[in-house]
């Protein structure tokens, strides 16, 4: 089958910045990745899979950490994430299928972890975005994701789609335990995308330093936000998993670096809410993203960002836009090139 992109898809459509349009087709390439499923081929693969390797760079790398978070214990698979450029000179020892995440298709690194698994006699699946790019043509499989052309270089919709495709992995191995909360995702995507974030945005723009943390899936989903705030606005971020702030970070928190938080409900809420005390007795100014109707954390925080309160994999994914948003608005903000951020491409095929 081939996918038709039309021109009209490569413009900015009355949008200020490619980035802001990219964000707000999240409902749309969502719904569309996960409607065209996983072909036959692929749940096989996926199926007979008794661990699974992911290998990945920049923002398909925390995809793949996300998948870890929700595949290791909804499915009980053992699943490993590697950097692509690690990989490849530090291989370890392979048992079952290898997975490669990557928008262009073409990054170096990530090609050559993919080379490094077929020759260890790995059976291979690709996840990208780019019918026909180098990595499906290495792979054994490929499973496309539906984001349509993605022009920023900053990667949004592209991070959701490959969250879309991975999901529908765990729901395959979960025996289809998410098929409604992954058909329903995308109106939850559409709710935040009229979150008003403007206090938060004043907040990250006069600083310079932002801590974002997070527990479980959203420790890597924190770790995309710390990644898109520093890509496109300058401003020094760093994601943490919110139980090592602790470890040293703290030595850095002062009234003038705020720190960005997802405390939503389940096992680690609790724990979550004593860091953020922690956080706050060291007068760190504290922007949390909790559930709807959470009056008890906007109590603690300075600034409290609701997200719906949904099934968990769609609170990864919301709040995730959130923090998508929260860096495209700081960076306008502070007047940079939201779609070209200097130093950046948006595919490196170099290794
Ligand atoms: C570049 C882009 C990033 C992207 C990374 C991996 O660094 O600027 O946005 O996440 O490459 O790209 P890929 O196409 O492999 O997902």
């Amino acid at each position: 089958e081939l996918i038709n992109w039309c021109v009209e898809d490569t413009r900015k459509g009355g949008f200020a910045h490619y980035m802001l349009k990219e964000i707000y087709e999240q409902p749309q390439s969502f719904y569309e990745t996960i409607r065209a499923g996983i072909d036959d081929r692929v749940r096989r693969m996926v199926m007979e899979a008794d661990e699974i390797t992911l290998v990945a760079c920049g923002t398909s790398y925390h995809t793949a950490l996300v998948f870890k978070y929700l595949a290791e214990p909804l499915c009980g698979i053992p699943v490993r994430v590697e950097v692509g450029s690690e990989f490849k000179y530090f291989t370890p020892p392979l048992h079952g299928l290898v997975i490669a995440v990557s928008q262009s298709g073409e990054t170096a690194d990530t090609i050559a972890a993919l080379k490094m698994a077929k020759a260890r006699n790995c059976p291979t699946l690709a996840i990208t975005n780019m019918q026909g790019s180098t990595v499906t043509r290495v792979a054994d499989e490929t499973l496309l994701m539906r984001a349509g052309p993605e022009i920023g270089v900053a990667a949004t919709k592209s991070y959701t789609a490959q969250l879309a495709a991975l999901m529908q992995i765990v729901n395959l191995r979960c025996e289809g335990a998410f098929d409604d909360a992954l058909s329903h995702a995308h109106l939850a995507i559409g709710d935040v995308l009229l979150q008003d974030i403007h206090e938060a945005v004043a907040l990250c723009s006069k600083a310079e330093h932002v801590f974002f943390v997070g527990r479980g899936p959203f420790y890597p989903v924190s770790m995309e936000g710390a990644l898109k705030m520093k890509e496109i606005s300058y401003v020094h971020a760093e994601g943490y998993a919110a139980g090592e702030l602790k470890h040293g970070p703290f030595a850095l928190l002062t009234p003038e670096t705020p720190v960005v938080a997802v405390c939503t409900p389940g096992p680690t809420y609790g724990v979550m809410a004593s860091n953020i005390k922690e956080m706050k007795a060291r007068k760190a100014p504290v922007i949390a993203l909790g559930v709807a109707g959470d009056t008890e954390l906007a109590e603690i925080v300075d600034i409290f960002i609701p997200i719906p309160n949904t099934h968990h994999l769609v609170q990864v994914l919301t709040a995730s836009v959130v923090l998508q948003l929260l860096a495209y608005h700081t960076a306008c903000a502070l007047q940079r090139d939201v779609d070209k951020p200097r130093n950046l491409a948006k595919s490196v095929t170099v290794e």
